[in-house]
């Protein structure tokens, strides 16, 4: 295959918002740097808007979010987490470290997202928590596995690790369950580099919450004058964000909504302008069920089988575009054999493994470098 010399058009760029230099001078400047400085405050205040009203906990990231969503469950060794067979290795492990083994649940072929008509088989009564991942911020069946998950006592936790201003029947994805997750990894829309965000659903749960993110202390009481000294309470670990970084989420956050519409875009100039060739060719596009909005988190393909879409992604690196997979199948991983994922039947995920490809998107792609792509590929056929 012959390297073209055309510019190179990388798979993922951050987005660095126009004032983020001076909110981070800011931030330097005031000396505040530790977790819940005065930047954090704007940023939860911000998400708790978006979140109805719910409690926002920024974290170093959505792996510790998900610990801490353990840690507040009280889980421990015995317990029982259903995730899915198709995600990041966080949604597992985040629970698996507090002593919970991980039941790998397969996921939906249009989706991409844990099955709900495969969930109840896997529930026993050492379940505590399903974990949901909105896969490319599109909607999970939420009303079904919510309905599951009631009739068995389950705690829900939503991994919205993609799905931030993503909706299902007009409700924000992260306000179904009990709690949910966000990430500002520099791969997300909004990023700060590292960090992510707990999302409280249950205002009796706060206290336990603050504690859990306040290394297991009752510090928070002490800095709202309520004790005179703080002390060591319950299980907990440093679940908190650094004000430099919050401050670049803000500067970020505040310029979410040209960003959002750019990527939305993308998006749908990818689906449309790729539909006839997918058809043609045996590929599939994302499916987004009626009442979900997603947020243009990824662009994805599953081409027919993983030669094709070795074959692609390689076509793609000689034109100077940087194409990606995704998830390997978390129960083939060796710590998912390790929890006995060799006996989950998961072939969905298995195929999705193989067969998916992201294209590049995000808020700096202009459109003539995407027509570049959507050309390439329309005249790329495999042998
Ligand atoms: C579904 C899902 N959950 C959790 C994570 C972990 O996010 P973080 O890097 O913020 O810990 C990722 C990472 O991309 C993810 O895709």
């Amino acid at each position: 295959m012959m390297q073209s010399t055309a510019t190179h058009i990388p798979f993922h760029k951050p987005f660095c918002a126009p004032q983020a230099e001076r909110t981070i001078q800011s931030a330097l400047r005031s000396g505040k740097w530790a977790g819940n400085g005065p930047f954090a405050q704007k940023c939860r205040q911000r998400l708790a808007e978006l979140f109805q009203g719910a409690s926002v906990f920024l974290t170093p990231s959505c792996t510790a979010a998900l610990e801490m969503a353990a840690c507040i469950l009280g889980i421990q060794p015995g317990d029982e987490v259903i995730v899915p067979a198709f995600t990041f290795v966080s949604s597992a492990s985040g629970f698996a470290l507090f002593g919970a083994r991980p039941v790998f649940v397969d996921v939906d072929p249009r989706t991409l997202n844990l099955d709900p008509d495969l969930l109840e088989a896997a529930i026993t009564p050492r379940t505590r928590a399903i974990v949901p991942v909105h896969y490319a911020g599109v909607a999970c069946d939420m009303e079904k596995i919510m309905q599951i998950a009631a009739r068995h006592g389950v705690e829900v936790v939503e991994d919205n690790a993609h799905g931030l201003f993503g909706s299902l029947s007009g409700r924000f994805l992260g306000t179904f369950g009990s709690l949910s997750t966000l990430s500002f990894h520099e791969t997300k829309n909004v990023s700060c580099g590292e960090g992510g965000a707990l999302i409280l659903n249950r205002p009796d749960w706060v206290e336990k919450a603050e504690i859990a993110q306040e290394k297991g202390t009752n510090r928070s009481r002490f800095l709202m004058g309520l004790i005179d000294k703080y002390t060591w309470v319950s299980p907990g670990s440093s679940y908190l964000l650094s004000d430099l970084n919050a401050a670049l989420l803000w500067a970020n956050l505040e310029e979410m909504e040209p960003v959002q519409r750019h990527r939305l875009e993308l998006w749908e100039r990818y689906q449309t302008g790729l539909r006839d060739w997918c058809r043609q060719h045996g590929v599939e596009q994302p499916h987004v069920p009626g009442t979900a909005r997603h947020p243009a988190h990824l662009y994805y393909l599953l081409l027919p089988d993983l030669e094709k879409r070795q074959q692609l992604m390689m076509f793609l690196r000689s034109q100077n575009i940087q194409a990606a997979y995704h998830y390997q199948p978390l129960h083939t991983s060796p710590m998912g054999l390790a929890y006995g994922g060799g006996e989950a039947d998961c072939p969905v995920a298995v195929a999705a493994a193989n067969r998916l490809i992201r294209l590049p998107l995000y808020a700096g792609l202009k459109f003539e470098e995407q027509d570049r792509i959507l050309e390439l590929i329309r005249d790329w056929s495999w042998r």
